[in-house]
Parts: C-alpha cells; sequence; structure tokens
C-alpha cells in the first residue's frame, strides 16, 4: 500500500493525565492540512519500519492543526515510547493523509459515544461534529482514575460540555458507568460508537447487543489487541514469493512468513489497521482480525495476515 505522506511539524505538545502526550501536528510548508472528517487517523511514522496509527481528536473544522493523543503503553513494541522519547516542539515527522474506518453515519436521530481510557480521542473528534450539526448526543468517558485521565478538563470546558459524561473508578459509586441505563432500549435512529481497550469494548458491544441494538448501529473501533496464535498448525502456499510455510502451533502466520523471507508490509501487527490485507486465493481463513466486517470475513476473499490463521489445512495466498 502507497500513499501520500505529509511532513508535519510538532507544534506543540503536553503531556495529559500523567501518561498521555497531546501533540498538535501542523503542516511543515506553512500551507493547511487536508481536511479530516470525526473518526479519522493518520499514521504516524514514528521511525523506519515503525508506524503507528492515532486518531485524531481535534475539532475536524480547524484546517490548520492535526491534535493526536499518544499513551505510553508499558509494553511499547517502539511505537509509543519513541513518539515520548522524540517528539516536542519544532520536531518534523511524517504522517499519512487522514483515512477514516470509524465515521459517524449522516443520518442518525442519535449518537451514544461511549470511549474507554485513550479510546476517547476519536469520539472529542466526534463531539465536536455532532455539536458544529446541532445534532442529538452523548459522550461517556470512562477511565481509572480522574487524575489518570487526558483531555478531562477540556472536555468539561467545551462548548458542548453538557453532552459529557465522566465516569471514573476514583469517582463516588453513584458517577460509575450504568451501561445499560446509558444504552436503553434502542430507539430508531440511534447510534452507537465506542473505543477503548479491547476488555471495555467488547463489554459494550455485548451490552448493546444484548438491549437489542441492530449490528448496523454498533461502530467500534480496536486500537488495541491481543493476538490469538492458538490453534492447530497449517500450510501456506504463497504463490508470488514461490515459497511453502508450515505455521506451526503458537507461531502466528506472519512470524512463519518472516521466517522464511518473505516482507509482509505490516503497521499495527495487531488485526487492527489493515496495512497487512492479503488475497486468499484457496483454503478457508480463521478470522482473528478487528478490521474485516462480518461480511467480508464471511466471503474468505482476503485475510489479515498479522493475526489470522486458517481452518483449513492449507492456505493459498497471493503474497
Ligand atoms: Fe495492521 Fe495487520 S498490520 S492489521
Amino acid at each position: 500500500m502507497s500513499e501520500a505522506l505529509l511532513d508535519v511539524v510538532v507544534r506543540s505538545c503536553q503531556i495529559q493525565g500523567g501518561e498521555v502526550l497531546v501533540l498538535e501536528l501542523a503542516a511543515a510548508n506553512g500551507q493547511a492540512l487536508p481536511r479530516f472528517a470525526a473518526g479519522a487517523h493518520v499514521d504516524l511514522h514514528v521511525a523506519p519500519g515503525v508506524v503507528r496509527q492515532y486518531s485524531l481528536c481535534g475539532d475536524p473544522a480547524m484546517a490548520n492543526v492535526y491534535r493526536l493523543g499518544v499513551l505510553k503503553d508499558a509494553r511499547s513494541r517502539g511505537g509509543s515510547s519513541a513518539v515520548h522519547a522524540q517528539l516536542q516542539p519544532g520536531t518534523t515527522t511524517r504522517i499519512s493523509t487522514p483515512r477514516n474506518l470509524f465515521p459517524l453515519v449522516s443520518d442518525a436521530r442519535r449518537s451514544l459515544l461511549i470511549g474507554g481510557g485513550i479510546g476517547i480521542t476519536p469520539l472529542i473528534a466526534m463531539a465536536h461534529a455532532l455539536h458544529a450539526r446541532g445534532e442529538d448526543f452523548e459522550l461517556h468517558y470512562r477511565g481509572r482514575s480522574r487524575s489518570r485521565c487526558a483531555f478531562v478538563d477540556e472536555l468539561l470546558a467545551a462548548p458542548f460540555a453538557a453532552h459529557v459524561f465522566t465516569h471514573f473508578s476514583d469517582d463516588g459509586a453513584d458517577r460509575q458507568l450504568d451501561l445499560a441505563q446509558v444504552l436503553g432500549s434502542p430507539a430508531a435512529g440511534t447510534h452507537l460508537y465506542t473505543c477503548g481497550p479491547a476488555g471495555f469494548m467488547d463489554w459494550v458491544i455485548d451490552g448493546a447487543r444484548q438491549q437489542g441494538y441492530d449490528a448496523g448501529h454498533i461502530h467500534f473501533e480496536y486500537f488495541q489487541a491481543e493476538v490469538d496464535t492458538r490453534g492447530q498448525g497449517f500450510e501456506v502456499q504463497a504463490v508470488r514469493s514461490g515459497k511453502t510455510v508450515q505455521v506451526q502451533p503458537g507461531q502466528s502466520l506472519l512470524q512463519a512468513l518472516r521466517a522464511e523471507g518473505i516482507a509482509v508490509e505490516v503497521s499495527c501487527e495487531q488485526g487492527v489497521c489493515g496495512t497487512c490485507l492479503c488475497d486468499v486465493l484457496e483454503g478457508e481463513p480463521d478470522h482473528r482480525d478487528h478490521y474485516l466486517t462480518d461480511e467480508e470475513k464471511q466471503s474468505n476473499e482476503q485475510i489479515v495476515v498479522c493475526c489470522s490463521r486458517a481452518r483449513s489445512a492449507r492456505l493459498v495466498l497471493d503474497i
């Protein structure tokens, strides 16, 4: 996948909540940045071969600056820790143009935005957009500790603050997120958007399903996911590379391909971004990603190589 890259300069950076670096990026040439829609993210090229996705959390109406929130992840594989260490005001770096895999639907009558921790970032941009359109919405922000979460003060002072509800574990019992009550019975035209740690999102999504929300009204974006390598081994024929690879139990497909010297373009390596998408020529994938839709998974036409496996004994891939 090749795409246009933008040279940007760090205009400001600030630590919020102890571990979140809030960055403002402007075009290095001083011109306006491409417009983005709420829910979009950019790929930040942190270092050669290290590319990470971050949601744009500023107001989409502001064309001259992109705002990102980068949590310093204790399990960082070189992404967030490098961002924290390297970027400071005046530093130049490269990003992709914005891509949106998590857009607002245009005809919602009501929107519920439920974010956990750093997953609040795309929902902040959504709140700006919904407020600008004069639409009915609520933004719920859940986190472990008020003092350890970013963006709290600005959300409570935002022009849409009346739509913001915070739920922190160190708040009183009456402030905790009552998911069933917030979701309510799904009224026609109500759409749910959620982002956060995988366990949090699974809880919100399962809760919405149990309340009777239609799948088409539940929107989510995983930004961090575990790669599950459990399961039997299988064989992969990599047609363009002219090699056949055995994937062992406990080994990921990506690891097996790399071990044979087969190059795969990757970014998140967690089944979230779609960078490693590949055509399936034969065989049945065991889809374990958070990128393809249910319909796309059922078609078995493509596989997310970094995290998926095989149900059949053999896969033939266009790689
Ligand atoms: Fe992101 Fe595979 S590298 S989905």
